[in-house]
């Protein structure tokens, strides 16, 4: 029978904790330690304390927070003696990326949940925590409540991942599956999205793909050991898909996602890192995540596929993340040990019009006899090969819808170039990707 382990004797050491942001993310954070206070105090021996709280407007705040401080220096909380570890939900760049550096600088292990600052700046970040020998943790920042870092990041270190697929951005998601399985069109979903607090009032970050860049960056960080940040992401949005190119989807047997997409050429080891709405077949793991979830699909080599699925946002679930973070950040402070984030080379880019996939195309042309040779005739001189078409009727011109095979971005860029020019053809509809097996 397995025994307990015996109460520990004496006073517990106390790790001293400052969150910095005691919005969604901060208040759920606080309350789950609170919460949980005990058990985790018997299971890693280490007493966790929250003993200051930084917020941006006190007036909206109690004076203390269980038996924290409420203050608005952000700075002082990491500089504070009465603080050994800090948590940074607090979001920007700017102030956080201070916060941040000034613990880091002063010997304090961090978790954030900031996917824009480490984005941006995880090179130099890293680089602090590394000389220092301090934990900077930030599973939280990619996809909430899923644990998806430390398993790259640990699990899978020796893994040659080929690819990770992810549905990264829940707003998206749950837009997207909206058009899906009502027949919305994206302005009725976003509005919807916005209504149920899915979406913000400025919905940019999100619909045009860069929240989902973000994460998808961090990702390929470990996924390959390569340094990748925002900036490398070709991202690519869902504000141009529209209904008829979902029913189209619907009619071949894919659905619509909008993917973050993290590749390796196993020969030449460039990688390629973007965003874009991409079709997947009905039958694809991928096809199933609904709603606001979020999923990730690693691809290795001897790993084969291993799916990551939850709730990529929520107050609750990134909190139940930044926990388990500060619960190893404590632990290791009182070791005087620290997790390795590893190196990262410089990466080789795959340039993108050399990107490689199917692709769905739409055409609206006139309906005429000689149209059909003209528009193939486009294909073949840019050695893009058809797999499967389709023509409707519409008044007294046609829908034309294509599916290729693997093709090279460049040259399906090319066969859109000259279909606008083509007398014949009235209107270039959605091209997408689609993603295989
Ligand atoms: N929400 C999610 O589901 C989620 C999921 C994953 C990651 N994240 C990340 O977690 C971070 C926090 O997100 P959130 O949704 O919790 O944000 P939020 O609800 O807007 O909370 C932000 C908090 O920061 C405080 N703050 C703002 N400016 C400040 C300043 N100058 N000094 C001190 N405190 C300041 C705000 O104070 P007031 O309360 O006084 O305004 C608020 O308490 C972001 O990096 C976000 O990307 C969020």
């Amino acid at each position: 029978m397995a025994r307990a382990n015996p109460a520990p004797k004496g006073p517990l050491p106390t790790v001293r904790i400052g969150v910095v942001g005691h919005g969604v993310v901060g208040s759920a954070f606080t309350a789950l330690v609170a919460r949980q206070r005990d058990i985790i105090a018997s299971r890693t021996g280490v007493q966790l304390d929250v003993t200051r709280v930084a917020v941006g407007d006190a007036s909206k705040h109690p004076t203390r927070i269980g038996t924290a401080e409420v203050v608005t220096d952000a700075l002082a909380v990491a500089n504070a003696s009465d603080v050994d570890l800090v948590v940074e939900v607090m979001g920007g760049t700017t102030l956080a990326g201070e916060v941040i550096r000034a613990a880091l600088e002063s010997g304090k292990p961090v978790v954030t949940a900031n996917k824009a600052l480490l984005a941006a700046q995880s090179g130099e970040l890293f680089k602090i925590a590394d000389e220092r020998g301090i934990d900077l943790l930030f599973e939280a920042a990619v996809c909430g409540g899923i644990p998806l870092i430390r398993p790259l990041r640990e699990s899978l270190r020796g893994e040659p991942i080929r690819r990770v697929l992810g549905i990264v951005n829940g707003t998206t998601n749950y837009i997207l599956t909206k058009m899906t399985e009502t027949g919305a069109d994206y302005s009725d979903a976003l509005r919807e999205a916005q209504q149920l607090g899915y979406a913000e009032a400025d919905p940019t970050a999100d619909v045009e793909g860069l929240d989902a860049a973000a994460k998808i960056a961090i990702v390929a960080n470990f996924a390959f050991g390569v340094h990748v940040v925002a900036d490398d992401v070709v991202a690519e949005g869902i504000s141009r898909i529209s209904a008829s190119d979902i029913a189209m989807a619907q009619k071949f047997g894919y659905v619509i996602k909008l993917l973050g997409v993290a590749e390796r050429d196993s020969n030449t080891g460039a990688v390629s890192v973007r965003v874009h709405p991409a079709m997947v077949g009905v039958k694809h793991p991928l096809a199933a995540v609904r709603e606001a979830f979020n999923a990730v699909l690693v691809e290795g080599d001897a790993s084969g596929s291993l799916m990551f699925y939850g709730r990529g946002a929520g107050g609750d679930p990134t909190a139940s993340s930044v926990l388990g973070d500060v619960i190893d950040a404590a632990v290791n402070l009182r070791k005087g040990t620290h997790a390795t984030l590893g190196t990262f080379s410089q990466a080789t880019f795959t340039p993108p019009g050399d990107v490689v996939s199917e692709f769905m195309l739409t055409l609206e042309v006139a309906d005429k006899p000689g149209v059909l040779h003209a528009v193939t005739g486009v294909f073949a001189r840019n050695k893009v090969s058809i797999r499967a078409a389709e023509q409707d009727g519409i008044g007294r011109d046609a829908r034309l819808v294509f599916v290729t095979h693997d093709a090279r971005t460049s040259d399906v860029a090319a066969c859109l170039g000259e279909f606008q020019r083509l007398d014949v053809v009235s209107k270039v509809g959605g091209v997408i990707r689609i993603i295989g097996d």
